[in-house]
Order: structure tokens, then C-alpha cells, then sequence
């Protein structure tokens, strides 16, 4: 009996020698102190030895047991330590740190782009008032964009100047600076602007624009188009060119849309400008002569043109990027792309 255990003894010693792993040395505790191992079989015939030998077989036995557990312990944390050492000349994780969402710096971009030839920039209101966002703009109480499918109104109490609302569009700044600032005087406004539609690739309910204007003595169309024409050469590329299409705004008259040589296909047509060679980019017209009145200026005295672009489309546009929504998830991998290094 008492060689049983000695030979337990050298067996184990021998054993715990080679074990590579904790798996291993798990597998050695199973087999020494697990339920059936060999030491709990010797316990079992204690109760069947004589009362002397029960003594000192039972010591023996708990010591090695005692050992066994010890030895498989320093193991484990043996192995731990190992596992656990760190490697110093493992490559580092690069670090990222925080930048300009890409729609902001476009939108510095563009602004920039103006303020170069004389443009200031002016921050409007994102809470705008029916005044300021439709009736100073010439925009008819029955239009469709006053509709609450079309805007959202706030549920403020309101005053002379109408309901209060989310701004649809940027042009209440034209408003807000032709109110307050002597003539002549050549602005550049951006900013969020909210509008109920529903998210899908090219809709969002809230997104960027950028509105331009400029008011003088004689001010006309060429100078509107020489202006836009600069923009669209300095953002894009010098060699685009741009179409203007008569539309209608109620505050501009006379009013185009402004189309840009598709930059992909060089105007020859694909699927990015669904070949049609051209993208519309800009809504914009000559400040209507009642818009000038509204903010006290003697429209037979001045004019000025007035343009309004969508800064998530034309962000869209330069980096060939095909839902909007991607601008709002802050997903990293996305946004990350657009990191100058
Ligand atoms: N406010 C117009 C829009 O949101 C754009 C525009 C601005 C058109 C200025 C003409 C002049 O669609």
C-alpha cells in the first residue's frame, strides 16, 4: 500500500515534468485528484485497513494528495505568467484620433472657395419664423413647401413674424443679412437644413446647404454665372463646365438650375449622371425685385443674384459616394476614408 503511493509519487513526478499547456495540466489534475483518479481509489480502501495502518496510510496518502494539488497549482500560474508576459515588439494598434466630419470640411471647402473673391461668411437661423423662411422670400401662403408634410413647425407660441419652424432651406439668411447690413455686400451662408422626408439613398430629414449671395448697384446674370462658373472650376476641376436651365423660384426671377459636366464620364453619359452627361448641382436666379423690398431696399436702385446648393449632394458628387445616409451613421470605417493624412 504505502509503495503504492510512492510509485503514485514518481509517476506524477515524471508526468507533470512534460506538460506544455494548462490543458495538459488540467488533464493531469483530472487524472491524480479527479473523482476517479487513483488517490481517491486508495482513499476508499482506508476503512478496510487495521487501525493502526489506517493512520499512517491515511496521512501519507492526504500528504501526497497535498503535494500533488500544489505542485499542479504552481504549474498553473506558471503557464499564466508566460500566457500572460507581454510582447513589446508586437506591432501597436494605430491610434485615431478625432477630424472634421467630411461634410464639414466640404462645406469649409466651398466657403473658403468664396471668400477668396470678397464673399463673408454669415451663419443663419436653424429655428426660423414663417417670415423670414417663406412670406420675405415671396413664397405664397398656399405653396406646397408651407404644408406640414414639407416642414416642420414647432410647437412655440407664435408671433407677428408667424409660427416658428426648422428652416427648409438656407435662403432666410439672405433675408436676416439684407434686413441688418448696409449695401453693397456679398455673402456666403451655410448650414443645417430640416426638411419631413423620408430617409432613403438620397433623402435625409435633415442635411446641409449652402446659400450665396450678392446685392449691388447693377448687379446681373453674368455675374452670376462668372461667380458659379469660378466655384465649379476650383471645387471640381478646371475642366468642367456648367449648363444653366430656366426654372422657377419664387424669390429669384428670373431662375435656373445649374447642371455640371458629369466629372465621372467627362459629359460622354454613364451611370452616375444616368447618361445624360450632366448633374445638377445649384438652384439659383436674380433676387426677385419684392424680396428686395421686403428687407427695405429700392429695388430700382439695386440688384443682386442669390444661389443655393445642397452640400451632402455635391460632397456626394466629388467623392462618388451613393447614399446620403452614410454621412449620419458616424460609421468610423466610413468617415475614416476621408482623413487627410
Ligand atoms: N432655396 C432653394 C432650395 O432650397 C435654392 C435656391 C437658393 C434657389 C437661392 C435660388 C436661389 O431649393
Amino acid at each position: 500500500m504505502h509503495e503504492d503511493i510512492k510509485s503514485i509519487e514518481r509517476e506524477f513526478a515524471e508526468e507533470i515534468e512534460k506538460v506544455s499547456s494548462l490543458q495538459e495540466i488540467e488533464k493531469l489534475r483530472i487524472k491524480y485528484l479527479g473523482r476517479k483518479s487513483v488517490i481517491n481509489q486508495l482513499f476508499s480502501k482506508i476503512p478496510h485497513l487495521s487501525k493502526e495502518e489506517k493512520a499512517s496510510f491515511g496521512r501519507n496518502l492526504n500528504i501526497l494528495k497535498q503535494k500533488i494539488t500544489e505542485c499542479i497549482d504552481s504549474k498553473v500560474s506558471l503557464f499564466r505568467d508566460k500566457e500572460e508576459k507581454i510582447d513589446v515588439t508586437f506591432p501597436a494598434e494605430g491610434i485615431y484620433f478625432g477630424r472634421k466630419h467630411i461634410l464639414t470640411s466640404v462645406s469649409e471647402e466651398i466657403c473658403n472657395i468664396f471668400e477668396k473673391i470678397g464673399f463673408v461668411v454669415v451663419e443663419g437661423k436653424e429655428i426660423e419664423d414663417e417670415w423670414h423662411n417663406f412670406t420675405a422670400l415671396n413664397i405664397p401662403l398656399e405653396h406646397p413647401s408651407r404644408e406640414a408634410f414639407d416642414t416642420f413647425y414647432l410647437k412655440l407660441p407664435q408671433d407677428d413674424k408667424g409660427k416658428y419652424l426648422l428652416r427648409s432651406h438656407t435662403s432666410p439668411s439672405q433675408i436676416r443679412v439684407m434686413e441688418n447690413t448696409s449695401l453693397p455686400l456679398a455673402v456666403i451662408s451655410p448650414g443645417r437644413v430640416y426638411r419631413p422626408d423620408k430617409v432613403d439613398a438620397s433623402h435625409s430629414f435633415m442635411f446641409f446647404q449652402i446659400e450665396g449671395f450678392c446685392v449691388d448697384k447693377c448687379i446681373s446674370f453674368s455675374h452670376l454665372k462668372g461667380v458659379l462658373l469660378y466655384f465649379a472650376k476650383s471645387f471640381f476641376g478646371d475642366d468642367v463646365s456648367l449648363r444653366f436651365r430656366p426654372h422657377f423660384f419664387p424669390f429669384t426671377e428670373p431662375s435656373a438650375e445649374v447642371d455640371i459636366s458629369c466629372m465621372i464620364c467627362k459629359g460622354k453619359g454613364c451611370s452616375v449622371c444616368s447618361r445624360k452627361g450632366w448633374l445638377e448641382i445649384l438652384g439659383c436666379g436674380m433676387i426677385h425685385p419684392k424680396v428686395l423690398k421686403h428687407c427695405g431696399i429700392n429695388p430700382n436702385k439695386y440688384s443682386g443674384f442669390a444661389f443655393g446648393m445642397g452640400v451632402d449632394r455635391i460632397a456626394m458628387l466629388k467623392y462618388g459616394i451613393n447614399d446620403i445616409r452614410l454621412f449620419y451613421e458616424n460609421d468610423t470605417r466610413f468617415l475614416r476614408q476621408f482623413y487627410e493624412v
